[in-house]
């Protein structure tokens, strides 16, 4: 009989399609089923997050909370993946003794034979190496059971942001090549995909050729535009570095690109994007999101911010504040900086009282929040384009559905709406989603 698989993933999207392709390739090698839970497993898999440290400190409470899993099946096997793996390697195992498999980002594709490995030797078995983007030429086909997917486009990061672990865990930018995203697209569409979500640490940072000629970001938007049966493109996580105005125009030209971009900007202060090695100012930002909007007015923006970057003053966080304000941001995310071992930033001294910090960051949230909300609220009576993803979490005798600006609509309808696109009426905003009315389905 074959065995079950349980995977925990911790942080970003990433991390959550990296376990789509562990669980696929699990299944391929050894035809292992999804466990409901850790207990009825025979393989757990913990895909790790080392951002910040509290995500990085949970997964060593959670491993000890499955080391007894392994009394009562000794045949189980534990790996752990991901960041935190590929920062500490050989070193979970030895704070962790019952693991038995550490493995990368850039090499799940080899945990099928790591795990043969384990249990042929006996020994636990490390490999966090980065191998030249090998990882995607082993991995089974893409597959969707719905009407959305997603698609890794390029793996790593070569910014260096000064507080940032990401390029010494998940290794330099590499990008896939043209012909095999394309080819992707093309297959998950030929099975019903009509949204597709381009993924990868700097998605503008892709670089491709076409017989040989070198082409950009902006160009592999016009060639998945190009792709029947897709009807609305998302990219994240962008750069602003890389935000050229050919990206730019894309915007403006390409109708399937969806009106909302994801556009981390950390912070407001040149001072503090220059300490954090962004390779940007608040002006140069305010000037793409500027045209931008110029390209495509109704498109909604939403952005990362860490707040309390060692040395950030009040008047460097005032001026976050006022470029968030400003730029009225949509549903963003903000974070409390935490210093990473290893990285540049984590040298810096930082004066500034963690309760300083908290209270700045309060602040940001609430006055994010209620930005939030005021779009939200101006949606109310308008028209939406939107994909119905399925019956709704809380009445599952309604429908739920995603609208260009990646807010949840809840909505009586037809189950044979499902997967498709249809035109909604905004009827009410509620705190983390919007009610709406069927106008017409439109397929
Ligand atoms: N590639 C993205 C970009 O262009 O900025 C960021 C990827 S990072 C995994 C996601 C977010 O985590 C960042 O945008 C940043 O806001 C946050 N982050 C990264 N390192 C952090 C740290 N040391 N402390 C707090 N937040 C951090
Ligand atoms: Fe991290 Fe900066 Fe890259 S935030 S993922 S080093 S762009």
């Amino acid at each position: 009989m074959a065995g079950k698989l349980f995977i925990r993933t911790f942080g970003c999207q990433m991390n959550e399609y990296d376990s789509e392709k562990i669980s696929g390739v699990l299944a391929a090698a050894e035809g292992l089923t999804p466990a409901a839970s850790a207990d009825e497993a025979d393989v757990i898999v913990f895909n790790t997050c080392s951002v910040r440290e509290k995500a990085q400190e949970k997964i060593f409470s959670d491993l000890g909370r499955v080391k007894h899993l392994k009394r009562a099946n000794p045949a189980l096997l534990i790996a752990v993946g991901g960041c935190v793996a590929s920062q500490e390697g050989g070193a979970i195992i030895e704070r962790a003794p019952y693991v038995d498999v550490v493995f990368g980002p850039q090499t799940l594709h080899r945990l099928p034979e790591l795990l043969a490995r384990r249990r042929a030797s006996g020994r636990p078995q490390v490999d966090v190496s980065f191998p030249e983007i090998e990882k995607f030429d082993h991995l089974p086909p893409a597959r969707s059971e719905g009407a959305t997917a997603f698609v890794s486009i390029m793996e790593g990061c070569s910014k260096y942001c000064s507080f940032c672990v990401v390029p010494y865990t998940r290794g330099p930018e590499l990008s896939r090549p043209f012909d095999d995203v394309i080819a992707e697209i093309a297959g998950l569409a030929a099975q019903g995909v009509k949204e597709v979500t381009l993924l990868g640490q700097n998605v503008n940072a892709w670089r491709g050729e076409i017989d040989a000629a070198p082409q950009d970001f902006a160009e592999l938007l016009f060639y998945v535009n190009e792709i029947q049966g897709i009807k609305r493109i998302r990219y994240t996580t962008s750069h602003p570095r890389e935000f050229t105005q050919r990206l730019i125009d894309a915007h403006a030209a390409l109708p399937a690109l969806a009106a909302h971009v994801h556009l981390p900007v950390q912070s407001g202060s040149d001072r503090v994007l220059t300490a954090m090695k962004r390779g940007y100012t608040s002006l140069e930002y305010r000037s793409i999101i500027r045209r931008l909007r110029k390209a495509k007015p109704e498109i909604s923006l939403s952005s990362d911010f860490i707040v309390g970057f060692p040395g950030e003053t009040g008047a460097d966080f005032e001026a976050t504040l006022a470029l968030a304000r400003d730029l009225q941001f949509d549903g963003s995310y903000s974070f409390l900086y935490s210093p990473r071992p290893g990285t540049p930033a984590a040298e810096l001294e930082d004066p500034v009282p963690r309760a300083h910090k908290l209270e700045r960051l309060q602040r940001l949230q609430a006055q994010l929040e209620a930005q939030e909300r005021a779009i939200s609220e101006a949606m109310v009576g308008t028209v939406q384009e939107v994909l119905v993803e399925g019956p709704s979490k809380r009445n599952p005798a309604e429908f739920a559905a995603r609208t260009g600006n990646n807010r949840t609509v809840n909505f009586a309808g037809g189950s044979d709406l499902v997967h498709s696109f249809a035109n909604l009426r905004i009827t009410e905003a509620r705190h983390h989603s919007l009610r709406g009315e069927l106008i017409n389905a439109i397929g």
